[in-house]
């Protein structure tokens, strides 16, 4: 606060602060006027009020996806699970636990005209979560876990009809037989490409900085270099603009 004015005041971070300034200062970006879709971390599935099941996600390589498209101009909305990695900045994020909120949150978000689904979605959830802690009592055996299928968010959005968004991207990640993994599930969840990485513990992606990913379209196949995250979500911010036109 400064010259007389009064109040409650916090400087801005300084990620938003440079992302206000490049949007001031660069010339007319590439996905001005855009609206891009990103999902990204893990889904929390409850057991409990205390307990759930998730899958490993930093959220890292889903939020600088986003950063990297709103960097280039888009309209970003975020559709993030529970992650400890901040919110970007000039991004509208939706902040959901389960899968089925997630869902939720993607199709009220339409409609858009990239949709990324970056996220570590939770295949299945407890068919009927405890609404009290389950305690465990002494002799009585452990108690078993009835699960049901969530619903495929990239699926569901990519045969939205007349409100699929024109270039749908998905992930795969693998640990076995990636490519033939990768090239089925694009068929599949009807994606237009399929951005395929390795994820076995040796190649140490999981929770890690780097990604080394593999760029799957109609076309064929491109093997990106081992590099760091940001750096994969600027290659493809600006694969997703030079296919807008
Ligand atoms: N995905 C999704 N909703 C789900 C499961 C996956 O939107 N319920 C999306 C992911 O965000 C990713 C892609 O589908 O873009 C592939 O996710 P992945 O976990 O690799 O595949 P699965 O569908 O879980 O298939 P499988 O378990 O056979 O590997």
């Amino acid at each position: 606060m400064a010259c007389n004015e009064y109040g409650p005041g916090r400087l801005s971070e300084p990620p938003a602060i440079l992302a206000a300034i490049e949007a001031l200062l660069l010339p007319k970006r590439p996905l001005s006027g855009r609206h891009v879709l990103v999902t990204s971390g893990p889904t929390h599935e409850p057991i409990d009020p205390v307990r759930y099941i998730a899958n490993r996600s930093s959220g890292r390589q889903g939020h600088s996806i986003a950063a990297a498209l709103a960097a280039l101009g888009a309209r970003v909305t975020l559709v993030s699970g529970p992650v400890s990695v901040p919110d970007p900045a000039g991004v509208a994020v939706i902040h959901v636990e389960s899968a089925q909120q997630m869902l939720d949150a993607c199709q009220s978000a339409l409609p858009a005209d990239v949709a990324i689904f970056a996220a570590a979605v939770a295949d299945w959830r407890v068919a009927s979560a405890s609404a009290g802690k389950i305690k465990k009592v002494a002799g009585v055996a452990p108690p078993s876990l009835e699960l049901v299928l969530n619903p495929d968010i990239l699926a569901t959005i990519a045969e939205a009809g007349a409100r699929r968004p024109r270039l749908v991207i998905g992930f795969a990640a693998e640990t076995d037989d990636l490519m033939t993994n990768a090239q089925a599930k694009r068929r599949r969840k009807n994606a237009d490409w399929i951005v395929a990485n390795d994820v076995s513990p040796a190649s140490g992606i999981m929770g890690g900085d780097e990604n080394a990913v593999h760029l799957i379209t109609a076309d064929g196949v491109e093997d990106w270099p081992r590099m760091p995250k940001q750096e994969v979500a600027r290659r493809l911010a600006e694969r997703v603009a030079a296919a807008l036109g």
